[in-house]
């Protein structure tokens, strides 16, 4: 089994700490190794290969550091020119290994996820193992508790075990990113599960199911390979060919589609840390509920995330409330608006 780990996203929920040039999976959000350390840590088991890495080619030489820091390897190290989604950067990590006549399973994971119980982690790896032998697209499921919408929302026949093996189960629906009202349906019926966004399949399988749901991904990234230098264990990839690839994610392109997934359920403590409340419910809190970092005093405060990173910040008589001061911005959101930082970051961007 060979670990992907996706590193290529910007983190825009996370602004300001967050940045295009350092995304939050490079930050240490929630112990002192960052979110990409600690999914690399995670992976540091028996029967576990090496892992590839897929991420944006600025920040091939942080990913470089930040495993010399652990002293951990990678067997290889895909770079893209820009993003386009999970599904391309999934696609071509197929693809390479299976010019090398390597058709493995391969575990696809985010770089900024914590999952706490790593004993709960390997035992659904070993189900979803046994699955995926069997030509299936394991997801892994996390019960679904409230109606985020940022999420991918699973439906499974509870009822009908079938060939499948013990504790995973067929997918009936794959619903990403619902609205809220759709998602406040799904979460009470009660059968739906978060997608954690971490995948089991055997290569062939996915590249299959790819080429049938959203062939333009499949020959363009088959075309990019191509075209692409590999330099000992790095590929760039080739911008020209890449830029005419679609921009989907596995999600969309594939999850949704194909009648080929099954889901084992992730009790395992985790979270994908997306956003500033996700930081605030991971942490340990104060007496009041309050997360506090750096030089920051509270009065009369509950319930809050205060992070400073230079000046003395300071609230009095406000509940739910994130503020976040760096160098050169600071945020003050309510806790429950903090999607809408992506909407701000979006604003930023085109104010250039
Ligand atoms: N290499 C690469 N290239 N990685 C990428 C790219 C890309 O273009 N885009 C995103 N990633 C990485 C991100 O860094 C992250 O680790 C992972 O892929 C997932 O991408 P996100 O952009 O964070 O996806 P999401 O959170 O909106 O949704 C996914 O995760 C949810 C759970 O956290 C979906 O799989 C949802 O269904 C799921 O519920
Ligand atoms: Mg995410």
């Amino acid at each position: 089994m060979i670990p992907v780990i996706l590193s290529g996203g910007s983190g825009s929920r996370l602004w300001p700490l967050s940045r295009k040039q350092y995304p939050k999976q490079f930050l240490a959000l929630t112990s002192e190794r960052t979110l990409f350390q600690q999914t690399l840590q995670r992976l540091n088991f028996e029967g576990m290969q090496s892992p590839i890495v897929v991420c944006n080619q600025e920040h091939r030489f942080i990913v470089k550091e930040q495993l010399e820091a652990i002293g951990l390897n990678i067997q290889g190290l895909l770079l893209e020119p820009f993003g386009r989604n999970t599904a391309p950067a999934i696609a071509l990590t197929a693809m390479k290994l299976l010019a090398e006549g390597r058709d493995e399973l391969l575990l696809i994971l985010p770089a900024d996820h914590v999952i706490a119980d790593q004993q709960a982690f390997q035992q659904a790896l070993k189900v979803a193992a046994q699955a995926a032998e069997m030509g299936e697209l394991v997801l892994f499921g996390i019960p679904a508790h409230s109606p985020e919408t940022g999420y991918g929302y699973i439906k499974c026949d509870l009822a009908v075990q079938g060939t499948l093996p013990e504790g995973s189960n067929r997918v009936l629906q794959f619903v990403e990113k619902p609205d809220l009202a759709r998602a406040r349906e799904f979460v009470e019926s009660g059968n739906y599960f978060w997608n954690s966004g971490v995948f089991l399949f055997r290569a062939s399988r996915f590249l299959e199911e790819l080429k049938e749901h959203d062939p333009d991904i499949y020959d363009n990234c088959l075309l990019t390979l191509e075209r692409s230098e590999p330099h000992d264990d790095e590929v760039k990839i080739d911008p020209a060919t890449f830029a005419c690839c679609p921009d989907n994610s596995i999600d969309y392109a594939v999850m949704e589609k194909t009648r080929h997934a099954c889901a084992v359920p992730l009790c395992a403590g985790w979270s994908d840390v997306g956003c500033w409340a996700s930081i605030w419910e991971v942490h340990d809190k104060d007496e009041n509920g309050n997360v506090v970092k750096g030089d920051v005093i509270l009065h009369d405060t509950r319930d809050s995330l205060v992070h400073s990173n230079g000046k003395l910040v300071t609230v009095i008589g406000l509940d739910n409330v994130v503020v976040v001061e760096t160098k050169d911005a600071t945020m003050v959101v309510h806790k429950d608006r903090v999607q809408d930082v992506k909407k701000l970051v979006k604003i930023l961007d085109d104010q250039g």
